[in-house]
């Protein structure tokens, strides 16, 4: 029998409705719609409105999503892995509450913090459960509501990021299809550019805290960008290189969102034109770990079995990679 390989068989996703557009932020912050055009690609962002809703109710929508279009039951999912650094609490696991409010009562879950790589994370990680024999339907969630940390009076990090959710169904093949190659990789030091200061167990919350207003992201932009840029166009040409991979061969780079100047440089760096790079930028923003699987759910309709992607993201930790996925399925 050939090898396991965990095939990505179905994808679902959900942003809100709301519309955060550049001309909205003009109006809040002092930045300027040609400012964030041309710095970042981005023209709108998802913004999810409503007393009492968080992460896992974005997830819910994209999971029944998922389970619908695969004519699938909620207790037929064996693992269900939430990637988020925007869970509804500290504690449980985001993933667990989407477990039960989906009704995926057979299922063990847990969450994964990787931030912006979270998606690539997962997808690893669940491909092992697959190739192992261990489980048969693992469903990746990448989820954030990342205006729930967000500073709406910091024009440095108001502007970059949304909220949105995105899930893939991972079942077993003999086939030569699926993930077949992925590299993660993490610089824990990298910490001090990109982080949350206060809610962890360093510096519980408190009424300093709040003051400060140290319960949003922090972001020294220029440094990450730095990082971002060179680190994750050089594991896409890594994976590339280690697999014989040409330009020619890849149908498809799918990059993380966090600005179109990364992707664009990513892509010249592997030898793909435009044509080639899903790029939702411009109306989500920076979802974090969701960025990834709204490309898939939005360009689902126009990939075909046997489709060779590039899956690639750059976030805080530092945590980076890249995925070499085979499409297994032609889409209608
Ligand atoms: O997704 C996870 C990882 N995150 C990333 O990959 C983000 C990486 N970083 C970036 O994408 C970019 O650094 C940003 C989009 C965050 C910022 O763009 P930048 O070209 O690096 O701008 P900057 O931070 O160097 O700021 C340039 C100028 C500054 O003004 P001065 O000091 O030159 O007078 C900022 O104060 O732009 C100013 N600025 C703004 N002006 C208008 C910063 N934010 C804004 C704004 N509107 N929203």
């Amino acid at each position: 029998m050939g090898k396991i390989h965990a095939a990505l068989t179905g994808i679902g996703g959900y942003v809100p409705e709301y519309r955060l557009t550049n001309q909205i932020l003009e109006s809040m912050v002092d930045t300027t719609d040609e400012w964030i055009t041309s710095r970042t690609g981005i023209k709108e962002r998802r913004i999810q409105k409503g007393e009492g809703l968080g992460t896992s109710d974005m997830a819910v929508h994209a999971v029944n999503e998922l389970l619908q279009k695969r004519g699938i039951q909620a207790d037929e999912i064996d693992l269900l892995i939430c990637c988020t650094v925007t869970p509804d609490m500290v504690f449980p696991a985001t993933a667990n509450i989407i477990t039960d409010k989906v009704g995926a009562k057979n299922a063990f879950s847990f969450d994964l913090m990787a931030a912006c790589s979270g998606f690539l994370y997962g997808l690893t990680t669940a491909s092992k459960y697959i190739e192992s024999g261990a489980c048969k339907k693992v469903v990746v969630v990448g989820a954030d509501k990342m205006s729930s940390i967000i500073d709406y009076e910091d024009r440095a990090t108001c502007v970059i990021f949304g909220d949105g959710c995105g899930a893939a169904l991972l079942e077993p093949t003999t086939e030569d299809y699926g993930i077949i190659d992925t590299i993660m990789r993490t610089d824990g030091s990298g910490r001090v550019h990109l982080h949350q200061k206060a809610g962890g167990s360093v510096k519980p919350a408190s009424h300093a805290t709040v003051d400060a207003k140290e319960h949003f992201v922090y972001q020294e932009g220029q440094a990450v960008f730095k990082f971002a840029v060179t680190n994750m166009a050089e594991v896409s040409a890594e994976i590339m290189e280690k697999n014989n991979l040409t330009s020619e061969d890849v149908r498809f780079l799918v990059p993380h969102q966090a600005n179109k100047r990364i992707i664009d440089a990513t892509a010249k760096r592997m030898g793909i034109g435009s044509e080639k790079v899903m790029l939702n930028i411009e109306k989500f923003g920076n979802t974090t770990s969701g960025t990834i699987p709204l490309c898939l759910w939005e360009w689902e309709n126009q990939l075909k079995k046997g489709d060779n992607l590039i899956l690639s993201a750059f976030g805080g930790g530092f945590t980076w990679g890249a995925i070499y996925l085979k499409w297994g399925y032609d889409s209608k």
